[in-house]
């Protein structure tokens, strides 16, 4: 099935343009190649009323899987992983558990994203690191793995709308 994703860069610097957005792109060709759609991708400042707000807008444009990428360190400013617990209805743990593990094998720093994932409706929102090279490196290990969790979220197959008319019919 083929999916779209939203990617959102979180970054005051680029929003200033006073840096150029790499890991934006750099994540758009990843999911690319893999086979994804891709909206046209979005920059906002580290605000979490703006976050907010291009979370909501992925998921009313029905966007699959949003990923965002910055604003999930211990900066005052970073309040990417706020934002994200304040649209979803329900969590994901193990996604970020998933990527920590695995990025750990590669620096201790890892232990220092605070990213955090969550379904509202039905989107998958998961946070990655500001640089590209972290936010590839965390999503690499489980972006295999998503394409079950998604294809789970949007199953609207007949085979569950007959065991629903059959429930009807009891
Ligand atoms: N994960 C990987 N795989 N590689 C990295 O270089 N950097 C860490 C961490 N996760 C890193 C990583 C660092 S230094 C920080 S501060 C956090 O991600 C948060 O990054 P962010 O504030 O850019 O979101």
């Amino acid at each position: 099935m083929q999916y779209s994703v939203q990617i959102i860069t979180v970054s005051d610097r680029c929003f200033r343009g006073e840096r150029e957005d790499l890991s934006g792109p750099a994540l758009a060709s990843y999911v690319e190649k893999a086979g994804y759609d891709l909206l046209p991708p979005v920059l906002v400042p580290d605000e979490q009323d703006q976050i907010e707000a291009a979370l909501l807008a992925a998921c009313a444009a029905d966007a699959a899987l949003v990923l965002t990428t910055g604003g999930t360190g211990f900066a005052p400013r970073d309040v990417t992983p706020e934002a994200t617990l304040a649209v979803c209805e329900r969590m994901v743990p193990g996604i970020p558990e998933a990527m920590r593990a695995a990025s750990l094998a590669i620096t201790p720093r890892a232990m220092l994203s605070r990213a955090a994932a969550g379904i509202r409706g039905r989107t998958l929102i998961v946070n990655l690191p500001g640089s590209p090279k972290a936010a590839l490196e965390n999503l690499t290990p489980v972006l295999p793995t998503l394409a079950h969790g998604l294809n789970m979220l949007r199953d609207d197959s007949p085979q569950d709308c007959s065991a629903l008319a059959l429930s009807k019919q009891i």
